[in-house]
């Protein structure tokens, strides 16, 4: 498809400073989730939850686009509306996840590479008759003694750049997400060192395979202490160092940033975001929160149709955070303010 169509389905998941839900854990993520209700990870118990979500009134004034995985893509609502039919109703661009995870790399104890290439232009096609129009593939980093090596940045980085020519190839936005894990306990600045190294290695694998950079969205981490260091950067850091990071290696031409939360807790994802686009850049600086849009949700809800309203108020109120983030304008008192 021609990039200037791609650029125009990228540009409107993150216009009026959207940003993007993300639904697509995997059946062995969701059941962590489910665990941590009590609530048994059962396909209909999985549908009944994106169900909540995705029928949650107004939840389409801050979010453009939800990603899917491949069981919720075929799924439907109660009415029985097809999920991504119900999302595109409501302006909302309907996403899905095509990797199929992160595996020990040959050779390089404690790093990973993502697997899902073999087979992924035939379910391109698939995905886009069932109506998904932007895609995502997430590769990990691991920071430790040692690592990431070399390797580990570059078969990654190959690997994202072959899926994104792929997913335009079939009229899809490829949402590139190399994932610099924050569970070590590496200071910020080895996070801004290796983010470095990452994106340096993804733009020009991206470049080198011809992706087009209008055509795509960028889903990084932020440049952050990892949970387990003693000395925690402040949200004036972090925002410091991701756009110092971000403005060296990421091309203007790229239509929107929206990262990830990581497990970052709800409030801190927003007061980085916020951080953040109090400085601003070149492009959108949004979200693609999957745990920091959806903690609180699940804690109300609980699995409990008598909790549903409960759930889409909670989920409602993260994703109206966010928004006021991406505008620069949210403030730790609104958490507390009545919603609208
Ligand atoms: P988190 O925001 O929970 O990190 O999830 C985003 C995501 O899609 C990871 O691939």
């Amino acid at each position: 498809m021609a990039a200037q169509e791609l650029n125009a389905i990228a540009r409107s998941i993150v216009a009026d400073h959207k940003g993007i839900l993300a639904a697509d854990e995997s059946t062995g993520t969701i059941k962590k989730r489910f665990d941590s209700i009590e609530v048994e990870s059962t396909e209909e118990n999985r549908r009944a939850y994106r169900n909540l979500l995705f029928t949650t009134p107004g939840f389409e004034d801050y979010v453009g686009g939800v990603i899917l995985y491949d069981e919720t893509l075929r799924q439907a609502s109660d009415d029985g509306t097809q999920f991504p039919e119900l999302l595109a109703a409501k302006g909302v661009v309907p996403g899905i996840k095509v990797d199929t995870g992160a595996h020990e790399l040959a050779g390089h104890p404690g790093e990973k590479v993502t697997e899902g290439l073999d087979g992924l232009r035939a379910r391109f096609e698939e995905y886009h008759a069932l109506g998904a129009r932007f895609s995502k593939w997430r590769a990990v980093i691991t920071i430790g003694d040692g690592i990431p090596s070399d390797a580990c940045i570059h078969v990654n980085a190959h690997a994202l750049a072959r899926y994104a020519a792929l997913s335009q190839e079939a009229g899809i936005v490829p949402i590139v997400e190399p994932e610099v894990l924050m569970d070590a306990d590496n200071t910020v600045e080895r996070c801004l060192e290796v983010t470095s190294r990452t994106l340096r290695a993804v733009f020009d694998e991206l470049d080198r395979q011809g992706v087009a950079l209008e055509g795509m969205l960028l889903k990084p981490n932020m440049v952050i202490s990892g949970k387990g260091c003693p000395t925690q950067a402040s949200s004036s850091q972090i925002a410091e160092l991701t756009l110092d990071c971000f403005l060296r290696h990421v091309p203007a031409m790229v239509p929107g940033i929206v990262f990830l939360s990581g497990g970052q807790s709800e409030v801190e994802a927003t007061t980085n975001l916020d951080a953040i686009n109090r400085i601003g850049g070149p492009w959108p600086l949004s979200f693609s929160y999957g745990r920091a849009l959806q903690a609180s949700a699940l804690q109300a809800w609980k699995g409990d149709p008598a909790n549903v309203e409960a759930g889409q108020e909670a989920f409602l109120h993260r994703a109206r955070m966010n928004a006021r983030a991406v505008a620069g304008d949210w403030s730790a008192d609104l958490e507390q303010a009545v919603p609208a």
